[in-house]
């Protein structure tokens, strides 16, 4: 690995954030919640999908009191759309034990806080840094893609044992003082100017450090494994309506993909997995592809008008309105959307 002058690549660095940094709306906060909401809200999500949701989010729980008191329904409603709900429970679970055991002050310390439900290595260096100052590394993919660049390291930032090299990497460059600033200089060149496929190294601030673009390779840097392509699963789903004009909804269990969100009854097993109506009534209504990280939903809805006779204990019987007070997954926000139509 090619030696560089640290001090010369902070200041360099710190030096254009300071002057270019973009203005979001997290970098005006200094509360550890909020800064903690940002950095979950922006793991897997674009700066601009997060920014409304982010601004939505903190009027409706202002205060980390008012996200631990909140109902976990209302948390999910508030994250709809946004994906990866996992995130929404975890973090209303942490926040819960940071005002249990830390007297609602999100704890300062590498250890305490990454004991919290949700939060990572990258979680916790980024808040630590940002919120507290603290030189605790925080390395995400756009990390990894500027650091290999700079050192021309060609592991593969896919393997978890890569993300150890590089945190060991940015913890050595981390400046004493400013931590936070650093943390997001890194994640803020990586964002606008060390681009994936097309660097623009000619606006770089730290190019005179830059061993990839010394060799010429900055657009073969990083190394990463492509992804399997993700497994596709076909599903009918029964949007069951009864004679007062209520649907029939039903909540997911509480682990697992989209877990506490609520959805119309679907079935891998074709109609036969749906309520038991007469099948032949099913009329089509529409197909919906939804593509997740790892899975493609290919489903297939139909409708009927049924009046229920019992329902199962997770299931509910809701107006339209009522349907659009809860968490629905986006596919099925879409079938919401088109019975609101007709
Ligand atoms: N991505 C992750 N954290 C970020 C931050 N604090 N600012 C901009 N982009 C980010």
């Amino acid at each position: 690995m090619q030696i560089i002058d640290t001090k010369k690549f902070q200041s360099d660095l710190l030096d254009w954030y300071d002057n270019e940094k973009r203005d979001l709306p997290w970098r005006r906060e200094r509360d550890p919640y909020r800064i903690w909401v940002s950095e979950i809200m922006l793991q897997q999500t674009k700066v601009d999908t997060v920014i409304p949701y982010y601004e939505r989010f903190l009027t409706k729980f202002p205060t980390l009191e008012a996200l631990a008191d909140a109902d976990e329904e209302d948390v999910l409603k508030a994250w709809e759309g946004l994906g990866y709900y996992s995130r929404a429970r975890n973090l209303h679970q942490a926040v819960k034990e940071v005002r249990d055991d830390y007297n609602g002050i999100v704890p300062s310390t590498e250890k305490e806080i990454a004991a919290l439900k949700g939060v990572g290595p990258y979680t916790a260096g980024a808040v630590l840094s940002i919120a507290y100052n603290v030189p605790a590394p925080a390395v995400d993919g756009n990390v990894m893609r500027v650091l290999s660049r700079i050192f021309s390291i060609y592991d593969d930032i896919a393997k978890p044992a890569s993300r150890k090299k590089f945190e060991a990497i940015t913890r050595d460059l981390l400046p004493e003082n400013r931590a936070g600033d650093y943390t997001q200089a890194l994640m803020e060149l990586g964002a606008v100017v060390c681009l994936p496929r097309k660097p623009a190294c000619l606006l770089c601030p730290v190019a005179e450090h830059c061993s990839a673009r010394k060799e010429g390779v900055q657009e073969f840097l990083p190394v990463k494994a492509k992804k399997k392509a993700p497994r596709s699963v076909q599903l009918s789903v029964g949007v069951v309506r009864d004679s007062r004009g209520r649907y029939l909804v039903e909540k997911r269990p509480d682990t697992g993909l989209l877990a506490g969100m609520w959805q119309f009854p679907h079935s891998e097993e074709g109609l036969d997995g749906l309520p038991a109506v007469d099948e032949s009534s099913w009329e089509n209504l529409t197909q919906i592809r939804h593509v997740f990280s790892h899975l493609v939903w290919e489903m297939d809805v139909y409708q009927t008008v049924h009046d229920v006779q019992k329902l199962e204990k997770a299931q509910q019987l809701l107006t339209v309105d009522e349907l659009k007070q809860k968490a629905f997954p986006v596919s099925h926000q879409k079938i919401i959307a088109l019975l609101e139509e007709s």
